[in-house]
């Protein structure tokens, strides 16, 4: 992952007790974090599982992408995991050719021992393979729900999230948990500016991000510096009151 990991202290603790519960009880934990695009959720989660010291695999649905494309990039990232899930290689032998597949056998996996799975954009996997809510249900109420586990379905689309696990929805009653993501604060903003800068550089650094780490100023690599008020932005990527230290 390019760049440093900022903030979101709140966030990492609370996932982490959302872990402890699932490890310490033997009883699966469902969470779902959402939150506006962009916002750092795919980060804050890779953050998380690299963290947590446990075996875990990480998924991703794409909107409007051939399966055959998705899979092949849920085979990659499950492949490239820091702690891969135990006995991946076996179940990854033949490229599975559903989200239906995958996540089948990706539960068989998950029977041994305290383990994460994250499943990124489940709404647009779910938008692949319709029904596949149904399947995590029947996953879920058959075997997940009675293992040290910790299942986190991540997604950015609000309204898709929100009818996931609405009253006539098979996964309605299962959620544990859920986390939403908002863009840095003030305070995190101080943080990701090295903790020394002003208040006015700080504050200045909020208003024009937004608290979106997406929009975060990059340090200019070799431009020269702005040397007059008609050329105000010589540089690649958006003119910042501040650099980053
Ligand atoms: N806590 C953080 N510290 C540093 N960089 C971050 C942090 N959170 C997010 N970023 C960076 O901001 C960008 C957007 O983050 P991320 O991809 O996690 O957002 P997202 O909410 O998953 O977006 P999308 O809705 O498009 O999936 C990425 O370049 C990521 O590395
Ligand atoms: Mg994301």
């Amino acid at each position: 992952m390019i760049g440093n990991f900022f903030g979101r202290q709140a966030e990492l603790a609370d996932l982490d007790a959302q872990l402890r519960l699932a490890v310490s009880t033997g009883a699966g934990r469902l969470i779902a974090v959402r939150g506006r695009r962009q916002a750092g959720k795919s980060r804050l989660v890779e953050e998380f599982v690299t963290r947590s010291g446990l075996p875990y695999g990480a998924v991703a649905g794409m909107k409007r992408t051939p399966v055959a494309v998705q899979m092949q990039r849920a085979v990659d990232t499950l492949r490239s995991s820091l702690r891969p899930l135990p006995k991946l290689d076996a179940i990854l032998a033949v490229r599975p050719e559903s989200w239906f597949d995958l996540l089948s056998r990706l539960s068989l996996l998950l029977a041994d021992g305290p383990a994460i799975l994250v499943v990124d954009e489940f709404p647009w996997a779910e938008e692949t393979d319709a029904g596949l809510d149904g399947l995590v249900q029947s996953l879920w109420d058959g075997e997940l729900s009675r293992r040290p586990v910790l299942v986190v379905l991540v997604g950015s689309d609000e309204a898709m999230m929100d009818r996931l696990f609405e009253h006539d929805r098979p996964l309605f009653g299962r959620l544990d948990h859920q986390l939403v993501v908002n863009p840095f604060d003030p305070y995190e903003t101080f943080l990701a500016l090295g903790g020394s800068r002003s208040a006015v550089d700080v504050f200045d650094t909020y208003l024009v991000t937004g608290g979106f780490p997406s929009s975060w100023p990059r340090p200019a690599v070799s431009r020269p510096p702005p040397t007059s008020s008609r050329m105000p932005c010589p540089g690649p990527t958006p003119c910042w009151p501040t650099s980053l230290p």
